[in-house]
């Protein structure tokens, strides 16, 4: 086993991993000498961030009619009541300073005749305030931070290291471990402070806009740590993902003025939000998608065997199509050999963010089940629910989440290491050989037992799109989570089939989905315990809202490998749920 030293270990280099180290650094500028190490199990360029199309929201313009109490009400009313308006009037706020910085950092925003910057609709927002990039905002916001990065010396970069565990010992973080993909040598990062900005976990479904890489680590590090892991059952479904793999269409389509047709050519959304119509939020979309398609009106694919509604921008004409849209119309040829200029594409929801995740306080740090914070720790970005987005984020939401938390938790960490002058923690190594035993010995190295873990991993895939999905019941929530159980029986005799240490992707797979059944356990179960409707968890037997017995926080333990449940107040300071029409 090897040792690395760092001050600070972050694992995840999306924009949230990233933005943290350039705050930490920045802060620094050399005085403390405060070293950062930037782990990450892909390539750094390849985290999912990269592929963050539409845009990113904040105020720019007050004088026209923006506000942030318009941008606070409609992230509040879009999370159906479930964020924590603290959290939310502070991101509000700090949003705005984010734009302007990565602008300065190299992000090419789109601009007005004027020269100003532009900013487009999004679902669920009273003012066009998604600034934009094209439709490749992701990746013009991950080039601006890694070359802003770049520019600092004090951190290093471990590519391809797989982060395993996260070591905490009463209560104070110390350290993770980590595989070193190119040797399969087992790591210990030893720091004095922590970050998970690992993103989230669309791979536990079929049909994701997300990377193949989200499969919900940083959840499972923090859930095997025995941390609690908040709000998972609130899954969010995209509306417009391309038929049949669920690859992003940006809702920068619908905010640009694309529609939504069905096999009658109707524009259906007439029917579920007459004054927003495509530009109501995520999950009011999603649904009625999915109503047309139970009731008849979707459209069957017969290569896919999936049925479909259509997203139609023909009207928008080749030339701002090419202007503003130019990665929609690329992926349409590319993937299905459709030219969106005179031909509609073939869409249905695919699962696209988790509004839950690793339970932190309002600046990032990881909360014990105690409700007080592991000294050292935070996470930031998807990995964790402060909560902001509550039951569904809205659109152009997460890029800032993204920044406005790398941006807080960079500088809380900072602020740790300068007050506190934190010492190296002592080598946990009864933490360590057990984790080393567990990959190495019983999972590498065991002969025994023939279950393949890609067959696991469809069948876990299989349950969760077919059993939790944009609609969900009591009895196909329980038959979810007895497959679940199921395959977690049967995880215990995967045997792998490659047994060398180099590039051993079939352990790191086999590692990923013990992460993934643990989650999908939490999101299903969790999910057939709320007795509502709220958001994107939508019940059809229990279909309204309920605030007397709900308006509250789920928080998930683990509990003998299996997910203990409590519930903690919504902190709501400004605005009282009221029904949430559009
Ligand atoms: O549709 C999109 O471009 C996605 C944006 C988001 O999830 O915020």
């Amino acid at each position: 086993m090897e040792t690395l030293d760092y001050d600070v270990a972050i694992v995840g280099t999306g924009l949230a991993g990233l933005r943290t180290a350039i705050e930490i650094l920045r802060k620094d500028k050399g005085r403390l000498g405060v070293k950062v190490a930037v782990i990450s199990k892909i390539y750094l360029m390849r985290s999912h961030s990269v592929s963050a199309e539409g845009g990113t929201s904040a105020v720019l313009y007050p004088e026209e009619g923006d506000s942030f109490e318009l941008m606070a009400w409609d992230t509040i009313k879009g999370s159906d009541f479930l964020a924590d308006q603290d959290a939310v009037w502070r991101f509000v706020h700090l949003a705005t300073q984010e734009i302007r910085l990565i602008e300065r950092w190299g992000v090419p925003w789109n601009r007005r005749e004027d020269g100003r910057i532009e900013q487009r609709w999004f679902g669920g927002l009273s003012f066009p305030r998604a600034t934009y990039a094209q439709d490749k905002t992701g990746f013009f916001e991950m080039r601006a931070l890694y070359d802003t990065l770049l520019k600092y010396d004090n951190w290093d970069r471990f590519d391809e290291n797989f982060v395993t565990s996260v070591v905490i010992e009463n209560g104070q973080f110390k350290g993770f471990t980590a595989i070193d993909l190119r040797t399969g040598n087992f790591r210990y990062f030893r720091a004095k402070a922590g970050v998970i900005a690992t993103g989230g976990a669309g791979q536990l479904y079929r049909i994701t806009s997300m990377a193949a890489s989200s499969t919900g680590d940083g959840y499972g590090i923090a859930y095997n740590a025995g941390l609690p892991l908040k709000d998972m059952e609130f899954v969010q479904f995209h509306p417009t993902g391309l038929v049949p793999r669920g690859l992003l269409i940006t809702e920068a389509a619908r905010g640009e003025g694309a529609y939504l047709i069905n096999k009658d050519g109707e524009r259906f959304m007439k029917r579920y939000a007459p004054s927003k119509m495509e530009l109501a939020p995520r999950d009011i979309v999603s649904r009625a998608i999915m109503k047309e398609i139970m009731e008849g009106r979707g459209i069957y694919d017969e290569h896919s065997g999936l049925y479909h509604v259509w997203l139609d921008m023909r009207h928008l004409g080749k030339e701002r199509i090419e202007e503003k849209l130019p990665f929609i119309r690329e992926i349409g040829l590319k993937y299905l050999g459709i030219d969106i200029v005179d031909q509609p594409l073939p869409i249905r929801p695919t699962v696209h963010y988790n509004m839950g995740g690793i339970h932190t306080d309002i600046d990032g740090k990881v909360l014990m089940a105690n409700g007080t914070p592991v000294r050292g720790l935070w996470a930031a970005g998807e990995a964790a629910c402060v909560s902001i987005h509550g039951a569904n984020r809205l659109g152009s939401n997460g890029t800032n989440d993204c920044l406005v938390y790398g941006y807080i938790v960079g500088n809380d960490v900072y602020n740790y290491i300068e007050r506190e002058r934190p010492q190296y923690p002592d080598q946990p190594r009864t933490a360590l050989s057990a984790e080393e035993d567990r990959i190495f010995g019983r999972i590498l190295g065991r002969e025994s037992g023939g279950e393949d873990v890609y067959q696991l991993r469809n069948e876990l895939k299989d349950t969760m799109e077919r059993y939790v999905h944009v609609y969900r019941t009591g009895s196909e929530l329980e038959k979810a989570v007895v497959k679940i159980k199921e395959l977690k029986e049967r995880y215990k005799n995967i045997r792998l089939t490659d047994r060398s240490r180099t590039f051993n992707y079939n352990l790191q797979h086999a590692l990923e989905l013990g992460f993934m059944l643990d989650i999908a356990h939490v999101i299903a179960q969790g999910a057939l315990l709320r007795t509502e409707s709220r958001g994107a968890h939508a019940r059809l037997d229990y279909p309204n809202r309920d605030d007397e017995h709900w308006l509250k926080h789920t928080i998930a333990l683990r509990s003998d490998g299996e997910p203990s449940f409590s519930y903690i107040p919504v902190r709501i300071t400004m605005w009282k749920p009221v029904a949430r029409v559009y």
